[in-house]
């Protein structure tokens, strides 16, 4: 059942680069690629200008791309109805596109509103980054568009303010008040290594390496599919809660309050804003702390930080579900060294470190614990700490950058 997530990127953008001949008439300029990722630990951080520290998955989402010079951006997704989406890139304005098309191009009126002179393009996407699963799909598209467009506009603009461009097309193009993190993960992450995300200051991310084959351990991420939705408002509204309780504080942020102020401030706070900050705050704690055993070369050590994160964010930030919260455990019962979920919240994925050869013994019996709850059997995956969002092709002879 469980097998390590594999993919070749090289065979996928050939046949993402045929699609888009059938479908646009002529060759794309390139084929680029931007990976979902996991969280391991640091939720709902983000927003508090924290800490995190997400990886990338082996699943990425692949936009085949070609410049336009008549201002048309006209977008087809495999995972979509089949039809073309035709906008005109001068009248791109938030709200005026909505379906998953909002992502894409949010990207280039995101790129525009920053400055930047952007042209229309024919764009085909594929993507197997599973969507509602807590895997950040919607970055892994936001994130492929920017990286294409940086390159064929000749752009060379750091990885963070891609992130940025792309969190800004989901703020507030889509509507989605999502954090940096996911963004980060999808531009930022490299290969064999977890991403240290600092929120405050993306541009200084640094690459701790995660070398779970190594240390004879396995990840197994664990989609409930228990389908987990950003836009419902009860993520906004968390993320109004903590913001409501730095101003009480008189803080910039949650991040700005330590450990040794937290009781003072519990004390100090309305009772349904004490938790969300007890969280905020022991989170930031465990980055710090995953991070050291992650640099002693002890990524075992990282099990009851997961453990105790998801015991947080259940019980203080109350954004797990009776799914996650059966995946977590019962992974733990069959021997996981810990586990969590992941991302958001509200269903969604769980990850869990194994030891190697232990894979299918949990998996299988999160599995079961599913059936015997009466629930969808999950989807169970081996994922290694991979890429970041990169171009998949050669540069294509000839081709230059088409300023419009
Ligand atoms: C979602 C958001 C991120 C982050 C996480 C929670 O994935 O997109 O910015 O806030 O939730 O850690």
């Amino acid at each position: 059942m469980n097998r390590t997530d594999q993919w070749d990127d090289e065979s996928r953008a050939r046949d993402v680069a045929d699609e888009f001949r059938r479908l646009f008439d002529g060759a794309p300029d390139g084929v680029w690629a931007a990976p979902g990722r996991v969280n391991l630990i640091g939720e709902h951080t983000d927003y508090n200008d924290g800490f995190a520290l997400p990886m990338a998955l082996p699943r990425s989402t692949l936009v085949a791309a070609r410049l336009r010079t008549d201002g048309r951006l006209r977008l087809h997704s495999a995972q979509g109805d089949g039809r073309i989406t035709d906008l005109d890139v001068t009248t791109l304005a938030p709200g005026a596109v909505t379906g998953w098309a909002a992502y894409p191009a949010g990207v280039v009126w995101a790129l525009a509103e920053a400055g930047h002179p952007v042209s229309g393009a024919d764009l085909h996407f594929d993507s197997t980054v599973p969507t509602g699963a807590g895997l950040s799909s919607s970055a892994a598209l936001e994130c492929a568009v920017a990286v294409a467009y940086d390159e064929l506009h000749g752009l060379r603009l750091p990885g963070a303010d891609l992130a940025r461009i792309a969190q800004h097309a989901e703020n507030a193009f889509v509507g989605v008040p999502c954090g940096i993190m996911d963004q980060m993960a999808s531009v930022c992450s490299t290969a064999g290594s977890a991403l240290h995300l600092d929120a405050r200051s993306p541009e200084r991310h640094g690459h701790v390496p995660f070398d779970l084959r190594g240390q004879d351990l396995r990840l197994l991420v664990i989609d409930t599919r228990v389908a987990h939705d950003l836009g419902d408002g009860a993520y906004a509204a968390l993320r109004k809660g903590c913001e409501r309780a730095a101003a009480l504080l008189g803080l910039p942020a949650l991040r700005d309050l330590s450990a040794g102020e937290l009781p003072g401030a519990l004390d100090a706070l309305p009772t349904e804003l004490a938790p969300l900050v007890r969280h905020v705050v022991t989170e930031n704690a465990r980055v710090v702390e995953a991070v050291s055993r992650l640099r002693e070369g002890n990524a075992a050590a990282l099990g009851p930080i997961l453990t105790a994160g998801h015991a947080s964010l259940r019980d203080d930030y109350r954004v797990s579900c009776p799914e996650t919260d059966l995946a977590v455990a019962a992974a733990l019962d069959a021997g996981a060294l810990g586990a969590r979920m992941t991302g958001g919240g509200f269903g969604g994925s769980v990850i869990a470190l194994v030891r190697f050869g232990q894979e299918d013994v949990v998996g299988d019996h999160v599995t079961a614990a599913f059936a015997a709850a009466g629930h969808r059997p999950p989807h169970v995956l081996t994922a290694t700490p991979s890429a970041g969002a990169h171009r998949v092709t050669a540069p294509l002879e000839g081709t230059r950058p088409a300023l419009s």
